[in-house]
């Protein structure tokens, strides 16, 4: 066995792997995905030339763009079995636990479960791609009491999810603000919930099961799950007027507010600007000023205290109520995004595996005998 090292907990600042997918730059509170500016592809690109991106390496020509967005256009529709299975799921249930369930069932369905080439692993993503947000918004109108709306291949991969959740599709700067955050979410090199989706590749399972994992530990509040917790906390503060107090009550208490910090980021997170920016237009649009009002007090309060940064999470909050979404779905859209980057990462780890298998320092009970 090669030599030990110990490393900090929670692997703090441990580089485990290489990836050729995205690059944190924290002391230029930036981030590239695939050599490319995520600032850039804000301004330039759609969440579907992304996701193109994060798979092949390269941005689409028009030609590639047009038969990938066909093919997800194709893979939209879930089966009956999928479906009636939804309806059984218990009403209380969490629409991550549903998603993560549904992943599953997706490949319960697929003859090619253990087939691990990469033109089959891509397809496989494909169909996740196109079927998660189907997945979210059945089990959503599920759990109003109102029909399934089928998928609508004229309408755009984001305006889509509009019109599956509310049978209306919202105006354009509001599926373009939509658009923008499933840029910022879609990858961030060793994630929890990215480094879960290759822990379970290096075993060579399938990946279904690799993302089903994802969707597990994204769902954490310390991660994915912030986004619902921080329009919790919108809501628990009311107005703007008390959101000061609120923070300086929270801080006085050394309370974890939800949103704020980063384990690789430390003068701010790189995507929040482009965030705020699509949170307050949606603001505007929708008349809805003072979220957009109380997370901007709450984040002078927090820095000009602490120097602690919002993280993504914290704009995107707010800016999926003020979408219109119900808080718990706000996760669940994380994931809409995020399955290109665990998809890359997945495939990344199969081109180049070893089992990831660390050590652990025994400190319990000296050998004894009963
Ligand atoms: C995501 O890793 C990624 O890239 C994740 C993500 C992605 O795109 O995949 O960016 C998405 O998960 C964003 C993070 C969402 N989570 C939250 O908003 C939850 C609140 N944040 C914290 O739990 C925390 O900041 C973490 C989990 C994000 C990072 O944890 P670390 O690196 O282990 O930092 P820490 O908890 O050790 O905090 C370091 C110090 C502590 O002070 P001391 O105890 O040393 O005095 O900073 C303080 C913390 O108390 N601190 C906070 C804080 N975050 C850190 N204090 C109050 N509120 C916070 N949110």
């Amino acid at each position: 066995m090669s030599e030990t090292i110990k490393a900090p907990k929670g692997l703090a600042g441990v580089i485990v792997d290489t990836t050729e997918i995205s690059k944190v730059i924290p002391e230029l509170s930036k981030l590239i995905y695939r050599g490319y500016l995520v600032d850039e592809l804000v301004e330039k690109c759609d969440s579907d030339q992304v996701a193109y991106l994060m798979l092949h390496g390269e941005l689409p020509t028009d030609h590639q763009l047009a038969h990938f967005v066909s093919k997800e256009k194709e893979y939209r529709s879930i089966s009956d079995g999928l479906l009636k299975s939804i309806k059984l799921y218990p009403k209380k249930a969490h629409p991550m636990d549903i998603l993560q369930t549904a992943i599953s069932y997706l490949g319960m369905e697929d003859d090619r479960l253990w087939d691990d080439d990469h033109d089959t692993n891509y397809d496989k993503f494909l169909r996740m791609y196109a079927a998660i947000p189907t997945i979210i918004a059945a089990g959503y109108r599920h759990s109003i009491g109102e029909d399934f709306i089928t998928p609508d291949p004229s309408l755009s991969r984001a305006a889509n999810f509009f019109n599956m959740c509310f049978g209306e599709v919202p105006a354009d700067g509001i599926v373009k603000a939509f658009d923008v955050s499933l840029i910022l979410y879609a990858e961030h090199s060793f994630n929890a919930s990215t480094f879960t989706t290759r822990v379970i590749t290096s075993t060579t399972s399938d990946m279904y099961s690799a993302i089903a994992g994802g969707v597990g530990a994204l769902k954490g509040p310390l991660h994915g799950g912030a986004n619902e917790q921080v329009m919790y906390m919108l809501q628990e503060v009311g107005s703007p007027d008390q959101a000061k107090a609120w923070m300086e009550d929270k801080l006085a208490k050394k309370a974890k507010v939800m949103g704020f910090g980063h384990r690789v980021y430390r003068k701010g997170d790189s995507r929040v600007p482009a965030m705020k920016k699509a949170m307050h237009d949606v603001a505007e649009l929708t008349g809805q000023k003072d979220w957009a009002k109380i997370s901007d007090i709450l984040e002078k309060t927090m820095v000009d205290a602490k120097g602690i940064h919002p993280n993504l999470d914290f704009p995107a909050g707010p800016a999926y109520y003020m979408m219109g979404f119900p808080i718990d779905l706000f996760t669940p859209i994380f994931v809409i995004s995020r399955i290109s980057g665990w998809a890359a990462h997945v495939m990344e780890q199969r081109a180049n595996n070893r089992i990831i298998r660390p050590l652990s320092e025994y400190v319990g009970h000296e050998l004894r005998e009963i």
